[in-house]
């Protein structure tokens, strides 16, 4: 069995670990991978198109290939390996509009019923600056194209509203991605991310994870990929599952069969919990990095018996540890804007898994940073608090130049 995954992330590297670990016999190949996948698969050296990627798929017989990156998606990858005749987990093109074209993804919850904030949207500077002045709450600024996981800028008043429509509209600070925007009404609460598994048939759940997105503690500073995460997630309680499932799992679900839109995928629901209703923030169509460092190492059933399952139609469910993990992501000072790379890192080669490798690579035995978020230390325990001490205990053991992580992951 031979499984190539696209992504560079320490999800990549967790869902390669845990192929490995429930299935020893399989070869892994990644594109373009890390320091760490090149230590448990081949990462193909060189810049390949998704076209190039189909053609080294099928010269090489991968077998099954798993999308971990959305801007695979976005360039349809999965239409090209399904021309191909090749297996691929993740959305076509259309269905992937449903996290990379934000008006199409909230025109898509409008139709069909699903829980999500109000919202308008603006083709024009002029029209967008006019609706300001009759609006004095917060707002949630985003642009049509998710620009790097950069383009949504909340404003607190109408000045900051003003100076992220000029950056956006005018200067075009996120590029084309900014020719349309959509202005949302903010809620006040908690974030959820529930990833799952689309069968075409059915949406899996996994369980509930909790996202730390800004840089600083208390969710304060710059946007990041994320600088940690939870699970499962403590907001997500009993009745707040009941009413995401009744009020945006089941429309998704119609919402896709009835449009065509089905496929064989993740789903990743990214929500708002606040004090009475669930709300639907956006769509991800593919696993969080870093959530996937979390919910791997408690999936105590066999992945990939999990995902031939899938393509074969059959139904599925998964087993989970009944535990908690916690990840805290250790970056290189200065991200998510300028820093240094090439420091030396020690206390690697001991520590104790799980972890993966973001951005470190090995050269002449000796681990160094290569890029702004650089490990993913995760701890298991019976309770939070066990897991998250678990998790800063082993970060002590890390050391590298410029090294910065949040202190306030799990609290
Ligand atoms: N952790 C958020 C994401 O993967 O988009």
């Amino acid at each position: 069995m031979k499984i190539l995954i696209l992504g560079s992330g320490g999800r990549e590297h967790a869902i390669g670990k845990k192929l490995l670990e429930d299935n020893q016999s399989i070869h892994l190949y990644f594109y373009p991978g890390n320091g760490g996948t090149s230590l448990i698969g081949k990462n193909i050296e060189n810049h390949h198109t998704v076209l190039e990627l189909g053609f080294f798929a099928k010269k090489n017989t991968i077998d099954i290939t798993i999308v971990g990156s959305e801007i695979f998606l976005l360039e349809g990858v999965v239409d090209i390996f399904n021309n191909f005749g090749l297996k691929i987990i993740g959305p076509h093109y259309l269905a992937a509009k449903l996290e990379g074209n934000r008006i199409f993804a909230k025109s898509f919850m409008k139709k069909y019923g699903i829980r999500t904030p109000k919202y308008d949207i603006f083709y024009c500077y002029e029209k967008a600056i006019n609706f300001l002045k009759k609006y004095t709450n917060s707002i949630a600024i985003k642009t049509n194209g998710i620009a790097a996981g950069k383009g949504v800028i909340l404003a607190h008043n109408q000045n900051d509203a003003r100076k992220a429509l000029k950056n956006i509209m005018i200067k075009k600070k996120f590029g084309k991605s900014g020719n349309q925007i959509i202005i949302e009404e903010f809620l006040q609460g908690k974030e959820a991310s529930i990833i799952s598994l689309f069968n075409g048939k059915d949406i899996i759940p996994f369980l509930s994870a909790k996202d730390y997105k800004k840089i600083e503690e208390n969710e304060k500073g710059l946007n990041t990929g994320g600088m940690g995460t939870i699970v499962p997630n403590p907001y997500m309680t009993n009745s707040v599952w009941i009413d995401f499932k009744k009020n945006i799992l089941e429309p998704t679900l119609k919402g896709l069969i009835i449009e065509k839109l089905t496929f064989f995928g993740f789903l990743y629901f990214g929500l708002m919990i606040t004090h009475n209703k669930v709300y639907l923030l956006e769509y991800n169509t593919r696993i969080g990095d870093p959530e996937a460092q979390t919910l791997f190492p408690l999936m105590k059933s066999n992945f990939l018996n999990i995902i031939q399952s899938s393509f074969q139609h059959k139904s599925i469910s998964i087993d989970w540890e009944k535990l908690c993990s916690c990840c805290v992501v250790l970056s290189s000072k200065g991200y998510p804007e300028k820093y240094e790379s090439g420091k030396i890192i020690t206390g690697l080669n001991s520590l104790k898994e799980p972890f993966y490798i973001a951005g470190a690579k090995k050269e002449q035995e000796k681990w160094i940073t290569s890029s702004g978020r650089v490990l993913n230390i995760v701890g298991i325990g019976k309770t939070l608090q066990e897991a998250r001490k678990e998790a800063y205990d082993k970060a002590k053991k890390i050391q590298f130049e410029n090294l910065y992580f949040r202190k306030d992951i799990g609290l």
